[in-house]
């Protein structure tokens, strides 16, 4: 990477045209004078790759600019900062790659890059000098990225409790307030853009899961394996879920739980639907909107909400990096990206983790049943704190009933092996729904 005199016109790579892409390219054209006076710097989008140049777009995109090799792009000289955009993790992955080696700095959104191949990433980025910016990767337009790395810099984070994915918190806020079905909510997510190509990610918390490693790598300074978070989707709950939370003074969502138990010496790192208390704000957030709750050991509790997805909030966060790296350019030797400082920081299995948690089972609607299944959970010494069955329009159909446990804290691992008993109870139907339930006690 070589320093830039102030007054040079900085020159952009944007690999990718697509929603996002797309979003940057007309922000960065749109509020050209505006980041041009505020960052005291002059810049042009040089080259754009696309996989198809013939594509109709709702872009207009000079034709000489646009290239269908990525190459063009990352090889040529006289190109400052490469924008990557295309998505997915093999060919996003040799493209990153490529511009590092060649001492470019490089802005991402891209989670699933990161999560997966974060560790040789940035140690690349490391040898070569050329930092690797990713607002975009968490959060959608919430900055939380830089307050992580930088405003926030002074505390040992004892634990992030987050919403970070937009699509699954629309379709569980739809399914609660218009009590719309699974797949109507997931199609309107879609057409609004903000789900994922394959939004089975959106759904099986994935998506969450990758950004949850993101915040954990800026909180506790290394990438970790992705095999090590626990991860459950919300695809298995269903209406009656928000009826029985709205009961017990609950609503539902998908949180990504980062804790460090410092007795351990190990993180809590889970992704699951969970009961959130009515009165905590991240029951309120509601729709396509994210919250990141960040607590550290010199500012206390913080929360972070914005729009965590969509084309603009997302091209806001792609942006601010693409200034950063324009700004840092311009200061050889030296840069503000992301360089892991820790090493071997130890994952708890899900099994040891502890909270209380909701279960409810679809039972044969007879004389024993309750008994059977409170007799297991005390085999295995997990007490019940409330039950609770289905009445009125909830009821399932005739001789059939939901029957829900509320049960004391206990762990994820004792919990298992009371349910492998409840499955042997005849009158006990099909799968139960498990739901953890968060009391924000440390957050
Ligand atoms: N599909 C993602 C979401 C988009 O719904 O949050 C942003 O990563």
């Amino acid at each position: 990477m070589h320093a830039h005199m102030v007054g040079e016109t900085l020159q952009i790579g944007l690999a990718g045209l697509g929603t996002v892409g797309s979003g940057v390219y007309e922000a960065l054209l749109r509020n050209r004078d505006l980041l041009e006076a505020r960052a005291q710097i002059s810049y042009e989008v040089r080259r754009v790759a696309v996989r198809d140049r013939k594509r109709e777009r709702s872009v207009a995109v000079d034709e000489a600019l646009l290239t269908e090799d990525w190459r063009d792009l990352v090889g040529d000289e006289k190109i400052d900062i490469i924008i990557e955009l295309i998505g997915g993790t093999t060919e996003a992955y040799e493209l990153v790659r490529a511009a590092l080696e060649n001492g470019k700095p490089v802005v991402t959104g891209n989670k699933a890059l990161l999560a997966e191949y974060g560790g040789a990433l940035f140690h690349l980025s490391q040898q070569k000098g050329a930092p690797l910016y990713f607002e975009a990767s968490c959060g959608g337009g919430i900055p939380i990225v830089q307050c992580l790395q930088n405003s926030l810099i002074c505390n040992n984070v004892s634990a992030i409790v987050g919403i970070i994915n937009g699509t699954s918190n629309y379709i569980l806020t739809a399914m609660d307030k218009e009590g719309l079905p699974f797949r109507e909510a997931l199609k309107q997510a879609q057409q609004l853009g903000y789900a994922e190509p394959d939004p089975s990610l959106d759904i099986n918390g994935w998506d969450a899961a990758h950004k949850g490693l993101i915040l954990a790598m800026l909180a506790y300074g290394t990438p970790l394996n992705p095999r090590a978070v626990s991860v459950t989707g919300i695809e298995h709950i269903e209406p009656v879920d928000f009826n029985f939370a709205r009961q017990l003074g609950y609503t539902i969502r998908l949180l990504v739980v980062i804790r460090y138990h410092e007795s351990l010496n190990a993180l809590e790192l889970r992704v699951q639907p969970s009961f959130v208390p009515q009165q905590h704000l991240l029951s309120k957030v509601a729709g396509v909107f994210n919250a990141i709750a960040v607590r550290g050991d010199i500012v206390g509790e913080t929360i972070f909400y914005g729009r965590g997805a969509g084309k603009n909030p997302t091209s806001s966060a792609v942006v601010g990096d693409v200034v950063l790296a324009m700004r840092e350019c311009r200061l050889p030797g030296y840069h503000t990206g992301f360089r892991p400082y820790a090493e071997g920081v130890e994952v708890m299995s899900a099994s040891d983790t502890e909270t209380s948690c909701y279960v409810r089972f679809r039972v044969k609607d007879c004389h024993g049943v309750i008994a059977a299944i409170a007799m297991a959970f005390s085999q295995h010494d997990i007490g019940i704190s409330a039950t609770s069955s289905a009445d009125g329009e909830h009821r399932e159909t005739e001789g059939w009933n939901h029957l829900v446990f509320m049960l004391h804290t206990c762990r994820w691992g004792q919990l298992q092996e009371a349910l492998n008993d409840i499955r042997k109870i005849p009158t006990v139907v099909g799968e139960p729904v498990v739901l953890r339930i968060e009391t924000f006690q440390a957050i």
